[in-house]
């Protein structure tokens, strides 16, 4: 199997930046340039560069970050995952808890999709499969960013948009089947022994802010940071204010 597409820049602290749904390694382009850490992005199978693969479950996508980790000697470091790579970042508590050093929990949940949420993923797999990615894109977009960064027309939604055509209609049916089928993650996110920073745009939708609120409220040791002016993607839309939230939690870690 090959090892996934990876962007690896920077020396310091490693942090490891795992991309949500339907995205790539791109949307962190703005993180790269905090200072003092090693930065190391991959795509998920299907996703960004990286080939398709059969992947089943949030698990088995957070065996293959494992392993790219081993695979460049990584024994510690801090795990960010936005919304789907939240679930894997979760995923890789769980299977590795000597890992993470710290956990940046970015527009994601801790709990399951619902059974209507569940119903809903089936149904965009049906459609992927006929019809190809363009409605889920241009369904998404819009959730993604908040209207007023869409109508600046700016590198964001560029390169949102970009990441987002990427994405394989196969890699983009495993990821659906896997995030429906996805455990909850309140024990492993109790459980967690290493300082949390949860961050949420408070426009975000998708992930509200009170599931922030609630994952913080689970952590042992967290700090929550709310980003005015960011809806779902609050890395990309706030990258000042995103970065040196990152850069006080790293500093305090
Ligand atoms: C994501 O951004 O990764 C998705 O919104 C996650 C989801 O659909 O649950």
């Amino acid at each position: 199997m090959r090892a996934l597409e990876t962007i690896d820049r920077g020396s310091g602290t490693p942090i490891v930046w795992i991309h949500g749904f339907p995205l790539s390694s791109l949307i962190f382009e703005g993180q790269f340039e905090i200072p003092g850490v090693r930065h190391v992005a991959p795509d998920l199978p299907g996703f960004g560069r990286s080939a398709p693969e059969p992947v089943e479950s949030i698990d088995r996508y957070a065996e293959r970050v494992l392993a790219l980790l081993d695979a460049k000697g990584i024994r510690e470091a801090v795990i960010a995952g936005v919304s789907m790579g939240g679930y894997v970042a979760f995923s890789m508590l769980r299977q590795r808890p000597s890992l993470a050093t710290g956990l940046v929990l970015i527009d994601t949940r801790e709990v399951p999709d619902t059974s209507e949420g569940r119903r809903n993923r089936l149904a965009q797999i049906d459609r992927v499969e006929k019809e190809g990615t363009s409605f889920l894109i241009e369904a998404m977009l819009p959730r993604m960013l908040t209207s007023a960064t869409i109508r600046a027309g700016d590198r964001r939604t560029e390169m949102v948009r970009h990441a987002m055509e990427s994405a394989t209609p196969a890699g983009v049916c495993a990821a659906l089947r896997a995030m429906a089928d996805r455990g909850d993650s309140t024990a492993a996110l109790r459980s967690a022994s290493c300082p949390v920073l949860v961050v949420v745009g408070t426009e975000d939708d998708l992930t509200p802010p009170s599931d922030a609120e609630r994952m913080s409220g689970t952590a042992k040791n967290s700090t929550l940071v709310r980003i005015p002016g960011a809806a779902h993607l609050s890395n990309v839309e706030r990258p000042d204010v995103f970065n040196g939230a990152v850069r006080s939690f790293l500093d305090r870690s």
